[in-house]
């Protein structure tokens, strides 16, 4: 592939991936300072994500928030895939998700993905279940409203929606599911019916659904919001996160898959220091000599990316790294321990609250007041 060339489906993610390029690409919106002003208003707060421009697209988000301001609420509708242990960049869009919810007090859905990733990767249940439920514990660390959130696996709770998915189904023709998926003769015809499960809980409530997720989920929108009014429902909105680059440098996306290039959510202190001091791409010159005459390259340098979109949250203090090691005064090894010292703390809170989540997994998943109205009720359109 060619320098300038990436692409990004949601299952693959290759190359450096130019966002401008991006939002042409699929269509989407930027989110401007004017939405950025507006959110904030609204919510009352800012957020870190928002404010260094990891969230940086989107679909209709200006919609909910009219909507919003005229008195009328949204839900919010987010997933994860149990292939695996999660690493950071998962867990992103599920605190992005948790910051809306408490800033807006709505309530959230999320899907585990229990059927695709037997069809994607020809997992098997086994492995699956053990996954999902690692990962379900993860998500009931995020801190979210146990009354107001509602988490399900699709092959048990699939008895209240397959009316829906049935009919979802019969509005997704082969052609589009083709030529937005890229699916072939060989793909089997799991991964060809996928597309409608992924967009049924778009359809829970009667009202808008918000989906934050990184951009390489928005293919599925894009049926959704193809479809949708079919039904007499509102398009789907949508705001993107860009990916967290790998450890081991800016192109492509991190995978649970090649440890050396991700953070998992439960490496110790010890894991977190080892691999970001072996592998953590440095943007820094290559002899002390060459880096104190020409400074980083903070475009590519891992630390510096991590830092600035994800977990360091005091402006002034990321102004002065920028500026002291773009100018060569700061060194790699300087800006790693930053890094280290932002990571264990972002991830030891997450462990301890993980500690407690077997009670909030219950509650999001049977227990709580979503979780227990939705049991009760079939899913229609
Ligand atoms: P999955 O498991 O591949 O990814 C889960 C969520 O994590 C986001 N993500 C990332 N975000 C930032 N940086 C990264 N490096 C990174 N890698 C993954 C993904 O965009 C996603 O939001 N089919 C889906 C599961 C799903 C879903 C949904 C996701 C079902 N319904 C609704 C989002 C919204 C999947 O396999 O995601």
């Amino acid at each position: 592939m060619p320098e300038e060339e990436f692409e990004v489906t949601p299952w693959d993610v290759e190359g450096n991936v130019d966002y401008h390029r991006l939002i042409e690409k699929f269509g989407t919106e930027k989110v401007d300072e004017e939405l950025k002003n507006r959110i904030v208003e609204n919510a009352g707060e800012n957020h870190l994500y928002l404010k260094r421009d990891f969230i940086f697209s989107h679909r209709d988000m200006d919609k909910v928030l009219e909507d919003y301001e005229e008195g009328e609420d949204f839900f919010l509708y987010t997933g994860i895939g149990p292939s695996g242990k999660m690493h950071i960049g998962h867990i992103i869009s599920f605190y992005i998700t948790k910051w809306i919810q408490q800033q807006f007090d709505v309530n959230v859905y999320i899907q585990v993905t229990d059927d695709e990733k037997h069809w994607d990767r020809g997992m098997s249940f086994e492995e699956i279940e053990e996954n999902a439920e690692h990962n379900i514990r993860e998500i009931a660390a995020v801190g979210f409203d146990p009354d107001k959130t509602f988490i399900f696996r699709n092959r048990e709770y699939m008895g209240n929606m397959y009316d829906a998915a049935v009919k979802i189904a019969g509005k997704i023709n082969n052609s589009t599911a083709q030529s937005v998926f890229g699916f072939e003769g060989s793909t089997n015809i799991g991964m060809n019916f996928w597309p409608a499960i992924q967009c049924l809980p778009t359809f829970f409530e009667d009202k808008r659904c918000l989906i934050p997720a990184a951009i390489d989920q928005d293919p599925y929108w894009r049926i959704q919001r193809d479809i949708a009014e079919k039904f007499g429902h509102e398009k789907t909105a949508a705001i993107h996160s860009k990916f967290i680059p790998a450890l081991t440098g800016p192109e492509g996306k991190m995978s649970s898959s090649k440890p050396k290039t991700a953070i998992m959510l439960d490496d110790s202190a010890e894991e977190i220091e080892e691999k970001v001091k072996k592998y953590a791409f440095s943007g820094g010159g290559d002899t002390l000599e060459e880096h104190r005459k020409e400074g980083a390259d903070l475009s590519v340098d891992v630390s510096y990316l991590w830092l600035h979109s994800l977990l360091l949250e005091d402006d002034e203090r990321m102004k002065e790294i920028a500026e002291k090691y773009s100018s060569g005064e700061m060194l790699t090894g300087e800006i790693k321990q930053v890094l280290i010292d932002e990571l264990t703390e972002f991830l030891s809170e997450h462990q301890e609250r993980k500690e407690n989540a077997d009670r909030l997994v219950e509650k999001m998943m049977y227990e709580g007041e979503l979780a227990q109205r939705m049991w009760d009720k079939k899913i229609t359109l």
